[in-house]
């Protein structure tokens, strides 16, 4: 079997051991890896299939012999070296906001669009983490009775902000638990903030900037992206995008209204079957999609299907998965392996 040299780009951070781990447990072909990040990181030794490998700095020369190079170090610096890496014969597969709408970038969802990735041209766009998880769900009913509009509320873990927003709710729950929770003693003046506001038994309606028209960019990512993942341009789709003090897995709910009826025995009958999804929906057994039972798994998981008797075609679904993981590292190491098959 032919095997392949790979890079990842923002080896230390969250998604990029995620994608590392991803690697090694799929059994991708790996002939060499290479681990990229900053300075900071310079000389630090990480394992790979049980082998210690040292951390470069990345730089214009990290990509000579790279067949693939998995992307993970925000927008700006992915728009730097991402030429750079498919410029010296690199796919690249860059999990940050760079490209995903550029018209000449794929973004895709092996589960839902995966003849998309074959039209690269040097470069694939991994889609947003609370984007994927929610066409992974919704797109199996698409195909089946057509949906006219989406309506998702979000509740996104502090993870999707990367390692210092992990930190940042470790060291502020330690410090109000050690204040005894009174409301003086607020976690705003944690050295490691990152989030615009104390996240630790709080949340907010705020993920990455506002635009102009109200809404944050995390929420017409959505919008936008589920439009072009889809081939859905048109579609009616509003977002609103919260952050919650959980640590690992976005959990969403879901409202669609279908061109045609859909039961929810139904809806439940289709997602068993459809893949990367684990329905688990017993309301009398207060069975549903938790983020702490998401956390480390590959599944998309949907429950507490339910009519929306509001409107003639309607159904609410509650969609779960882990935003490392089928949000981030996995979705880019599947879309690596569609490509490798063919
Ligand atoms: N977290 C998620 O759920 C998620 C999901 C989908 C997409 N993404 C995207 O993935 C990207 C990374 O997210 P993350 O959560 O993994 O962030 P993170 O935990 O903060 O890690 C950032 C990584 O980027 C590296 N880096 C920072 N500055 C660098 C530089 N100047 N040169 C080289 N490497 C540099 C860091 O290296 P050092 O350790 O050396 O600083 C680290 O490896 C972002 O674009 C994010 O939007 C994240």
């Amino acid at each position: 079997m032919k095997k392949y040299n790979v890079a990842v780009v923002g080896a230390t951070g969250l998604v990029g051991q995620e994608m590392k781990k991803t690697l090694e447990q799929r059994n991708f072909p790996v002939n060499k890896i290479r681990l990229l990040a900053s300075e900071r990181s310079e000389g630090k030794k990480l394992k790979f299939r049980g082998k210690s490998v040292e951390v470069e700095v990345l730089d214009e020369n990290s990509f000579k012999g790279i067949d693939y190079a998995l992307f993970s170090i925000g927008t700006e610096l992915s728009k730097q070296f991402s030429p750079v890496a498919a410029k010296s014969g690199a796919i690249v597969i860059d999990n940050s906001n760079a490209f995903r709408m550029n018209k000449d970038v794929p973004l895709v969802v092996p589960e839902v669009n995966p003849d998309a990735a074959f039209e690269h041209k040097g470069i694939i766009a991994n889609p947003n983490c609370s984007t994927i998880q929610m066409v992974v769900a919704i797109y199996p009913l698409h195909l089946e009775v057509g949906i006219k509009r989406i309506v998702v509320s979000t509740y996104q873990s502090v993870s999707g902000w990367g390692k210092e927003a992990v930190e940042q709710l470790k060291e502020e729950t330690k410090r109000l638990v050690a204040a005894g929770f009174s409301p003086a003693g607020s976690g705003r003046d944690c050295s490691a903030m990152v989030l615009p506001y104390q996240i630790a038994f709080n949340l907010f309606p705020h993920i990455d900037k506002f635009e102009e028209n109200g809404y944050t960019k995390e929420e017409m990512k959505m919008v936008n992206e589920t439009r072009k993942i889809m081939n859905e341009p048109q579609m009616p789709i509003t977002a609103t995008c919260v952050r919650v003090p959980v640590f690992i897995s976005h959990s969403e709910a879901v409202n669609i209204e279908t061109e045609e009826k859909l039961t929810p025995d139904e809806a439940r009958k289709i997602l068993s079957k459809a893949p990367g999804i684990v329905v688990i929906d017993d309301p009398a057994n207060s069975k549903y999609p938790l983020p702490i039972d998401a956390a480390g798994k590959d599944a998309v998981y949907v429950g507490r299907i339910r009519e929306d008797k509001s409107i003639p075609h309607g159904l609410n679904l509650w969609i779960v998965s882990d935003n490392l993981r089928k949000g981030a590292a996995l979705n880019a190491v599947q879309i690596a392996e569609l490509l490798i098959k063919n």
